[in-house]
């Protein structure tokens, strides 16, 4: 057996959205507390965590075929004084639950996103009482028992954060399973938000982004005792010494009120970027779709926003072939593309889900279809992304520098935008804010040159 004190190790892996992404970060802390150390080399693991993504049927399928692979791992290690635990959480779990257990015998444990803080005595029980099932709904319970993160483990992540602010959807979209993943709309207490950003930033994070599947539904009461929304959150989060980029994803039209839309014209922290998903463009179909607005209204909430922050960069999210959709349909969310002009948007063909009303629909669109639509939507994205990007060359602008680049004498940087802009070494450190002129771009970075100076 191995001894207690011999350091044992967890991989995670993750699929799916920085709600994701932030959770298994806050797995990865609260079983370093327990004695496990985080490796990147799955084959060396004790515990191996996949943390899992439902949202569209790929996703989902491709954890049954990673489950396939790591079985043989566990197997080869059966014999030996290191056993490898294997656990999935995240959205697959939540909604297959025990089914996970029949349908692949490796599995240990099966934890949804309620229960993370348990989860150093969900793995001990496991180990000792055979495979372990915990799918309850207590989301106070998350936010109030999740660890802070310690000074050392962020600054082991760098110089940018997430942060959670909210989490969970009351909009009952009809092709999405979140509702029934994440649980009801949930947010999380302005002091403790304030607690974390400041911690965050002692610890020498510089840019923190807001998450929630609807962060900008976000609301709670600010220290006075008065009710308060995302965009009040955002001032007092400006406030906090330190702090010198604010972003928040990802959010919802009807959630768009005058206070958020605002802030982006009143806080020079708040980046200029505005991920807002509309997902189609005719109004029959948002109405299927069960989004509660029209084409035209998050038209003009674009207008708003870009009347407020003249530079800002939307993004967005598209789904094609949902049930019922006609040419005519399509063409209105090729329409309405143009019309908002993205500077970046994902873009999925429809996937029913089950339990979700949509997958119910009888009218649903062929696959054939949906790719042809996909294809020529995506094409169009690309043009604009590509465009955008194009736009930046020449320009002088603020870089926060992130991470080493590909090569020793280059680094990789954020745009105020959310690109990745790739600087020679010599242009500053790791944290520092450089100004940088925009030589040339690529469809998915910008390379540029120190304009003069680091600005802070
Ligand atoms: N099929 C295709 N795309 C989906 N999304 C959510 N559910 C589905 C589905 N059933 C997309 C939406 C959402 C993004 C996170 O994933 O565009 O905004
Ligand atoms: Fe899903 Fe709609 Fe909620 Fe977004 S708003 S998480 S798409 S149900």
């Amino acid at each position: 057996m191995q001894s207690a004190d011999t350091p044992k190790k967890v991989f995670i892996k993750t699929w799916g959205c920085q709600m994701n992404v932030y959770d298994s970060t806050r797995m990865q802390d609260a079983l370093e507390s327990d004695g496990y150390s985080p490796t990147d080399n799955m084959e060396d693991a004790d515990l191996v965590l996949l943390n899992t993504c439902h949202i569209r049927e790929k996703a989902a399928e491709k954890v049954y075929s990673n489950l396939g692979r790591i079985r043989a791992l566990k197997k080869a290690r059966a014999e030996t004084d290191r056993p490898m635990t294997i656990g999935v959480t995240g959205c697959v779990a939540q909604a297959e639950g025990k089914e996970i257990l029949a349908r692949e015998k490796s599995v240990d444990l099966v934890v949804g996103p309620q229960t993370y803080h348990r989860l150093p005595q969900i793995v001990a029980r496991a180990k000792t009482h055979g495979p372990q099932v915990d799918t309850e709904y207590a989301v106070e319970d998350k936010f109030a028992h999740m660890p802070m993160a310690t000074r050392k483990q962020v600054q082991a992540r760098g110089v940018t954060a997430f942060l959670t602010v909210q989490e969970g959807c009351d909009k009952f979209c009809t092709f999405c399973v979140v509702p029934y993943t994440r649980g009801a709309e949930i947010s999380r207490p302005h002091a403790m938000i304030m607690d974390e950003a400041r911690a965050l930033v002692d610890a020498g994070v510089r840019e923190i982004t807001l998450l929630g599947q609807n962060v900008n539904a976000w609301h709670g009461l600010g220290p006075n005792g008065r009710e308060m929304r995302l965009g009040e959150l955002l001032h007092d989060l400006a406030q906090v010494d330190g702090i010198r980029r604010l972003r928040y994803v990802t959010s919802h039209p009807k959630d768009m009120d005058d206070g958020l839309i605002e802030a982006h014209r009143d806080l020079d922290v708040l980046m200029p970027y505005l991920h807002l998903p509309v997902q189609a463009g005719s109004d029959r179909i948002l109405k299927a779709m069960n989004r509660s607005h029209t084409a035209q209204e998050y038209v003009d909430i674009i207008s708003r926003v870009r009347k407020m922050r003249p530079d800002i960069a939307i993004s967005g999210d598209m789904i094609v072939g949902f049930p019922g959709e006609t040419d005519e349909d399509f063409e209105a969310t090729m329409d309405i593309v143009r019309a908002t002009d993205y500077a970046q948007c994902y873009s999925f063909k429809y996937s029913p889900r089950p339990g979700t009303p949509g997958a119910e629909m009888t009218d649903q669109v062929d696959e054939t279809v949906k790719t042809k639509r996909l294809a020529r939507l995506q094409a169009l994205l690309n043009e604009q992304q590509v465009a955008f990007n194009a736009s930046c060359v020449g320009k002088t602008i603020e870089v926060l520098v992130e991470k080493p680049g590909k090569t020793s004498d280059q680094l990789i940087g954020r745009s105020p935008w959310l690109q990745s802009v790739v600087v020679p070494s010599h242009t500053g450190g790791i944290g520092d804010i450089v100004e940088v002129t925009v030589t040339s771009a690529n469809p998915n970075s910008l390379i540029a040159q120190p304009a003069k100076r680091i600005v802070d």
